[in-house]
């Protein structure tokens, strides 16, 4: 499937990607946003006013190198950002609601069930001394879920099956899980509530290659499975091109590039693209690009 939309990229960067050929309604968007934190010479803008549409099943690629934005625009986007960090000005419309005007209440009813965020550090927060079951039950319950216990079992089992993980996994306690099982929990609980946006902020940076490579197919899988979009940060452009379908590039706060992920491959606009791309030298090779299709 192809999703060539209109896009727009960073303030006075608007670009056209691709043929409006099959121009869709964005699920999510992002207008002019705008995130300071303080510092003693004044707020600094870690997001500097950028502007970008998540479509309907789209898979999004965020990359830039560290320091340039992209967390900060996660935890915007889930409205996440802590004191004395400040939401400065923006727009964040998901199905027709701004979940930057919205009150914290019904924003805290939003989180998991419509956007959903898989941090960096996720794998490391479950809790240690809770089962996994209990675990990915325990969103499903915060959200109003009247489940009995057959309901729950089954619900858990399926949960851990979408992403690849026996049922048996339920019964176990965090350290008993791999990097990439604990990761795999996080998706899970990620998906539990089928939201329509799903933001996974380098969900393998500290796995191996091959673990990272079966994380992100997982990740596809759901995906597919429950028709979210899905916006994967990273800076792994090896993993980006077997992923999404778009490509963002952030730099200093601002999205710089943005377009269909074989035009940008191809043909970086920007100097920052081609040196992020440089690092890769198997990008080159036709077989990377080929798992990029589709
Ligand atoms: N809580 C914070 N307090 C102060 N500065 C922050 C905070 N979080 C992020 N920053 C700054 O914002 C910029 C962007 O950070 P971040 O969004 O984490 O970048 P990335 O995820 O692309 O590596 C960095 O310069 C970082 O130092
Ligand atoms: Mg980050």
């Amino acid at each position: 499937m192809f999703y060539y939309a209109q896009v727009r990229g960073a303030e006075g960067n608007a670009e056209g990607v691709g043929l409006a050929s099959r121009v869709r309604t964005p699920v999510l968007e992002v207008s002019d946003l705008r995130v300071s934190f303080p510092t003693p010479r004044g707020p600094f803008l870690a997001v500097d006013g950028i502007s970008l549409d998540l479509y309907a099943g789209e898979r999004l690629g965020l990359i830039g190198e560290s320091g340039s934005g992209k967390s900060t625009v996660a935890l915007a986007l889930m409205r996440l950002i802590k004191p004395p960090g400040r939401i400065e000005s923006g727009r964040v419309v998901l199905d027709g609601a701004d979940l930057l005007s919205i009150s914290e209440a019904e924003m805290r009813t939003r989180r998991l069930a419509d956007i959903a965020l898989v941090t960096q550090g996720a794998m490391n927060s479950l809790n240690p001394v809770m089962r996994i079951r209990h675990q990915v039950l325990d969103g499903l319950q915060a959200h109003g879920a009247r489940l009995d216990k057959g309901e729950a079992e089954a619900r858990v089992e399926e949960l851990l099956r979408q992403v690849n993980l026996r049922p048996e996994v339920a019964n176990l306690y965090p350290h008993q899980l791999s990097g990439g099982m604990k990761q795999r929990v996080c998706i899970a609980i990620a998906i539990s509530l089928r939201p329509r946006v799903i933001i996974a902020d380098e969900p393998t940076s500290a796995l191996d290659v091959v673990v990272q490579r079966r994380v992100i197919q997982t990740l596809r899988k759901v995906q597919d499975d429950i028709g979210a979009s899905v916006i994967l940060i990273g800076h792994d452009m090896g993993l980006m091109a077997q992923f999404a379908q778009r490509i963002a590039v952030m730099r200093q706060g601002l999205i710089i590039e943005v377009g269909d992920v074989r035009d940008v491959f191809a043909s970086p606009q920007h100097a920052y693209t081609r040196q992020l791309m440089e690092s890769v030298p198997s990008l080159r090779r036709p077989s990377v690009l080929g798992a990029a299709r589709g």
